[in-house]
């Protein structure tokens, strides 16, 4: 199976938590259409823990779909995805127990593949609680894929161990098309900050086929969910700028976390917009290039990724807070030279930036320098000009 974008999609945890059921799919999915969201290139509905009976069929062993939380079973739910253009996911553990305990896939992965094969699933999230003591981690892993590939069906797999074991070096030999590479993210600056820190040094890891997922997005949640934790203190919308910017120049997986059938007109045009969504899918998927200022740190981070095209996005973000006066403004002054990223002055090239949120276009010699407001972030796609 070609997974050669990043995966883009909703996924019911980071708002729901246990308080899923037949009708808030139903309903999430025909907002997901009605919103426009598959034209922007989202495209999976995936349900998280909490789904399944407490216990396995004592007759067969397999998983089963809580009755009361969709009493149609889960080959309906997806039958109704899948009306809608839409495609379907769900979730399991490697472990006995999934992390909100329920039953896992541990030592059940070829029944549980053909199971999940037999309702229509597009994609499964993998998670890792409860794994038993001294079984190897990867090789659970190795399993599930094996058990996915076996199952006669296409089933995106999305590996959630949460960075352990050094994943980055083993994953994609597990057949994952995506992994978790951090504990979970809650709807805080200091959440997303801490996994985008922990993961610049990886930045290359994330490549088609097996993409670093740096968890659902908390973006538009403003601090609601049904989980006090996850909830924390919520964000700003300069934060989900950044937040969503970040996600797009690391070529992570775009799977919104908030509740879409109230998602506000703010939210929708940031995770529609064009060129932050392009920056995120495109086809070379290759690393940005980050640097930080060398006293400012990450108060001031810019990034350069190439683009398919021959173009550049250029990022700023500043991780610093709103009571920290740079230049008297609040705002850093953060700058890149262009000899940095390879563009020697006397190379006889401007740079010719178009910014992602405003549309303005303006024409740089040498280096580039804005004004990024704390949590904030100023991102534009780039070309050179022949002077
Ligand atoms: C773990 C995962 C989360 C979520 C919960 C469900 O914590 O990292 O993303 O799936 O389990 O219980």
């Amino acid at each position: 199976m070609l997974v050669n974008r990043p995966p883009m999609g909703w996924n019911t945890w980071n708002t729901f938590t246990d308080q899923i059921s037949d009708s808030l799919i139903r309903e999430s999915a025909d907002a997901f259409v009605d919103l426009g969201l598959p034209k922007a290139g989202y495209e999976y509905i995936v349900i998280d823990d909490c789904w399944s009976k407490k216990l396995r069929d004592p007759e067969t062993d397999r998983l089963e779909a809580d009755p009361v939380k969709f009493p149609n079973g889960m080959k309906s739910v997806a039958d109704y995805i899948h009306s809608k253009g839409l495609k379907f996911g769900m979730y399991s553990c490697a472990g006995q127990r999934t992390c909100a305990d329920y039953p896992g896939s541990f030592d059940h992965e070829f029944l549980d593949a053909e199971t999940f094969a037999s309702w229509d699933v597009d994609f499964l999230k993998y998670d890792f609680c409860y794994k038993p003591n001294g079984v190897d981690g990867p090789l659970l892993y190795r399993r599930m894929g094996m058990a996915l590939r076996a199952s006669g069906r296409d089933i995106l797999f999305s590996a959630c161990n949460w960075g352990s074991d050094d994943v980055w070096s083993w994953i994609r030999s597990a057949g994952a098309h995506m992994y978790r590479s951090t504990g979970d993210i809650n709807d805080s600056p200091e959440s997303y900050r801490q996994i985008v820190l922990s993961q610049l040094p990886r930045l290359a890891t994330s490549a088609p086929q097996c993409f670093n997922d740096m968890d659902m997005l908390t973006v538009g949640m403003y601090g609601k969910s049904s989980n006090e934790f996850i909830a924390a203190s919520g964000c700003g919308d300069a934060d989900y700028r950044s937040q969503f910017a970040l996600w797009c120049m690391a070529s992570a997986p775009l799977m919104l976390g908030c509740d879409i059938r109230k998602m506000d007109e703010k939210t929708l045009k940031l995770v529609t917009n064009r060129d932050l969504v392009r920056i995120n899918q495109d086809a070379e998927a290759r690393p940005p290039i980050y640097l930080m200022h060398p006293w400012l740190k990450e108060k001031a981070i810019s990034m350069v990724k190439f683009l398919d095209d021959g173009t550049y996005a250029i990022a700023f973000f500043n991780f610093g807070e709103k009571d920290e006066k740079f230049m008297g403004q609040g705002a850093v002054e953060n700058y890149i030279t262009f000899a940095d990223f390879g563009l020697p002055n006397h190379a006889g090239y401007d740079v010719v930036t178009r910014d992602v949120f405003t549309g303005e276009e303006k024409t740089w010699r040498e280096y580039m320098r804005v004004a990024v407001e704390p949590h904030d972030c100023r991102v534009f796609i780039a070309k050179l000009q022949k002077r």
